[in-house]
């Protein structure tokens, strides 16, 4: 009765000049395991969720690298978006399309560019959210302990920290710094891990409330079986969906929000910094993948250099050094939010 929804069509623009268009982070073996994000997500989902269950939706242009990389899939569970919308409409597809095959489902949805050890703990977490959101009629999402006063997560406030699972009091996406750290202060909040439980009935219900237009385009369009009658439907209805993620849409404004604590250490590997704190460091807290680099006089960096060439580096404090895919990108690490930004100035100017 569980099926697992993957949201893989993100573009992983704070990864830029690494993670490009033609091949985003989550297909990429960001840390050197032999496997990519996206393939370790999968992985993760064995003995919850069977195969046939598992949908991912990503964009059309990447139909091809998810079947190469996990060739288990069904094909007619590869939902190809025709461009990208945020994760709203992404998960509203999905829930719309898993209607016709289980309108009682119970319903995981995970993004495909975290870093998650422990996985026997990231089962247990699963099973238990899933018997809460089985009996009832909740949008749980997992909390995760914050270390500090990031702004690109949501942050979820509870006043019943110390219970598994506790209802939300509120729920804030991506705080700017002094609210952040405001947050981090208070020490109600838990930042919002992005992997999400409900049942189908629920979602449904939220999508009918919060995002009417939304669910009433894919209400009516998808046919029972994969037919390219459902490519053309979503490929019509997808450019006049409203671009929003799911933590604007639902989740800031639901009721009915709770939180489950996750025990098992979790990462988002969204940003250069959070690939350098996962990292092995030398002795000055420097990074460095190269074929050779030589730090002087300089802590904190990383260095990512995938053109063969050497590297040194002398009086540099906290940066980002990458060269990639023809671009050479130098940034304070404090300033990386302003990656994404970077990339569409520098599209727009080619
Ligand atoms: N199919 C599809 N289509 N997937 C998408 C799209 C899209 O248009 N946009 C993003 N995704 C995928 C990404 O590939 C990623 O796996 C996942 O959806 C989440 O998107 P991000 O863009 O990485 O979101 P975020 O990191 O800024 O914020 C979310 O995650 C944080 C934790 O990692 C939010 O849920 C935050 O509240 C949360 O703290
Ligand atoms: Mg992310």
């Amino acid at each position: 009765n569980t099926y697992l929804i993957v949201m893989a069509g993100g573009i992983g623009s704070r990864f830029w000049p690494m993670s490009t268009e033609n091949k985003p982070k989550q297909f990429l073996d960001m840390l050197h395991t032999g496997r990519t994000l996206f393939q370790h997500t999968i992985e993760r989902f064995q003995g919850i969720c069977p195969i046939e269950q598992i949908m991912v939706v990503t964009s059309a242009n990447y139909k091809l690298l998810v079947k190469e990389q996990c060739p288990e899939l069904l094909d007619e569970n590869i939902l190809a978006e025709p461009c990208m919308r945020n994760t709203a409409p992404c998960i509203a597809y999905a829930s719309y399309k898993i209607k016709k095959m289980n309108p009682e489902a119970n319903i995981i949805v995970a993004p495909s560019d975290h870093l998650i050890e422990e996985r026997d703990v990231f089962r247990n977490t699963i099973q238990t959210g899933l018997e809460f959101v089985a009996s009832n009629p909740a949008i749980l999402t997992l909390g995760i302990q914050p270390r500090h006063p990031e702004t690109g997560y949501g942050y979820i406030q509870t006043s019943q920290k110390n219970i598994e699972i506790a209802k939300v009091t509120a729920f804030k996406e991506k705080p700017n710094l002094a609210t952040a750290e405001q947050y981090m202060a208070d020490g109600s909040y838990l930042w919002n891990a992005g992997i999400f439980l409900w049942s189908l009935p629920t979602i449904l219900s939220a999508f009918e409330k919060y995002a009417p237009e939304l669910s009433k385009a894919f209400e009516k369009g998808i046919p029972y079986y994969y037919t390219d009658q459902e490519q053309t439907f979503v490929d019509e209805t997808y450019p006049s969906c409203e671009n929003i993620s799911i933590d604007y849409c639902i989740l800031e404004k639901a009721e009915n929000l709770y939180v489950q604590k996750a025990g098992f250490s979790w990462s988002d590997l969204g940003t250069w910094s959070a690939l350098w704190e996962k990292s092995e460091k030398n002795q000055e807290g420097n990074v460095a993948t190269a074929n050779r680099a030589a730090f002087y006089e300089s802590s904190g960096n990383l260095v990512h250099v995938t053109s063969g060439k050497n590297v040194i580096i002398q009086g540099l404090t906290d940066y980002i050094v990458v060269e990639a895919n023809n671009v050479l990108l130098v940034c304070n690490k404090k300033e990386e939010q302003r990656i994404k930004h970077f990339l569409t100035d520098f599209k727009n100017t080619e």
